[in-house]
């Protein structure tokens, strides 16, 4: 069994909006002033899991390992090297515009730049109506208005339908972002770091709102954050990834009360405790180094040139296995002995106290 190759648990067939299956993205290398390809980027390297109805599954990572990628292998912006995407049960790999076009008025992209997705030509309220027109449904005024209450539905008032996306503040062009993603009335929202430009206030405020949006409209997303603390009031499962590939995936709880990883150690280590009694409890593990290049990933387990368990096994690649608990790990040394001992990391790593 590959990681690539497991099936992590999600939605059930019947409530399933969404399944990735082995999905493989390598860019091609290249240098010299030819530009010959001299190799592969591996971005994303045999990705699956699966997506139910009203569901959020939270990707998190660092810089370069993978996350928008899958994103835009799902909304069909790059054709994956191998492995498929099923939406709602219909394979979807591929597809080229003209076919994708059906499915975006179901998955919408919200990216992590609004800045660059908004036309600065456009006022919110022709930007949204814009949108609704992909539906070819009502007249133009019924358009303008139904943008007035969309606007009105992520929290901006109808004033501000005649202004410019540069009128707008960092999160209320966010909000912008999600009221264009939200008229073609989407199932399925794929949000690349849509709070990662936002102060931490503005960033509660709004998972606040995509949280009321998804159970108001039954919605599933896709997460993408760099961070767990981002995620772990909005997310049902978390899948954390590294050099193009899920390490860990599982739910929620289990992945911030005992993650079984060391990478996913190490991250939620990071996230500072709201009760003092539990910082205590927890040492930060700060990892070595920069993580390797995607065209050059190292061979066995690809965190082991990081991993402060390294062991004389690791120079094998572990499997995504289930380790309990609904969750699948890709460690040899997972499994519930070895869940959260990040106290128990060895000196070859830097565990901060
Ligand atoms: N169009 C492309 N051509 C070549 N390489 C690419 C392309 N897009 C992404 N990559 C490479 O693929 C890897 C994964 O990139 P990706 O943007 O998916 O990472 P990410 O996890 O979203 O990072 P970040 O958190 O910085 O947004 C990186 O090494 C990146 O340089
Ligand atoms: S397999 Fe080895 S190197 Fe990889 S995460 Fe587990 S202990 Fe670390
Ligand atoms: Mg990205």
């Amino acid at each position: 069994m590959t990681a690539g190759s497991t099936e992590p648990a999600g939605g059930t067939a019947s409530n399933e909006m969404l399944r990735v299956e082995n999905l493989t993205k390598h860019f091609p290398l290249r240098s010299g002033v030819l530009g010959r390809r001299t190799g592969s980027i591996r971005a994303v390297d045999g990705v699956s899991f699966s997506l139910g109805r009203g569901e959020t599954l939270a990707i998190v990572g660092e810089s370069g390992s993978g996350k928008s990628t899958i994103a835009r292998l799902i909304i069909g912006l790059h054709r994956p090297t191998s492995g498929r995407v099923l939406f709602r049960s219909e394979d979807i790999t591929g597809y080229d515009d003209a076919r994708m076009r059906r499915i975006w008025r179901d998955m919408q992209f919200v990216f992590q730049d609004p800045h660059a997705s908004l036309d600065p030509r456009m006022r919110a309220g022709q930007i949204v109506a814009e949108a609704l027109a992909i539906r070819r449904e009502g007249t133009v005024a019924w358009r303008a208005e139904e943008a007035v209450r969309l606007l009105a539905l992520v929290g901006l008032p109808a004033e501000h339908a005649t202004r410019y996306p540069h009128e707008f503040s960092g999160g209320q062009r966010q909000r912008l972002g999600i009221a264009r993603a939200l008229a073609v009335r989407p199932k399925l929202l794929l949000l690349d770091e849509p709070v990662s430009a936002l102060d931490v206030s503005m960033q509660a405020q709004l998972i606040n709102l995509l949280h009321d949006l998804q159970a108001e409209l039954n919605l599933s997303y896709v997460f993408i954050a760099h961070d767990l603390a981002v995620v772990r009031h909005i997310a049902h499962r978390v899948a954390v990834m590294y050099l193009g590939r899920i390490v860990e995936i599982g739910p929620r709880q289990e992945i911030f009360e005992q993650p079984s990883h060391p990478y996913t150690q190490a991250l939620l280590s990071a996230v500072p405790i709201p009760d003092p009694e539990g910082r205590e409890k927890r040492s930060r593990i700060v990892l070595r180094g920069e993580p390797p290049s995607p065209s050059d990933p190292p061979s066995g387990c690809p965190f082991r040139t990081r991993c402060f368990k390294v062991a004389p096994i690791c120079s094998t690649e572990p499997p995504l296995r289930d380790v309990g608990g609904g969750v699948m790990s890709a460690c040899h040394l997972a499994g519930p002995a070895a869940a959260n001992s990040a106290g128990a990391a060895e000196a070859k790593g830097t565990v901060d106290a």
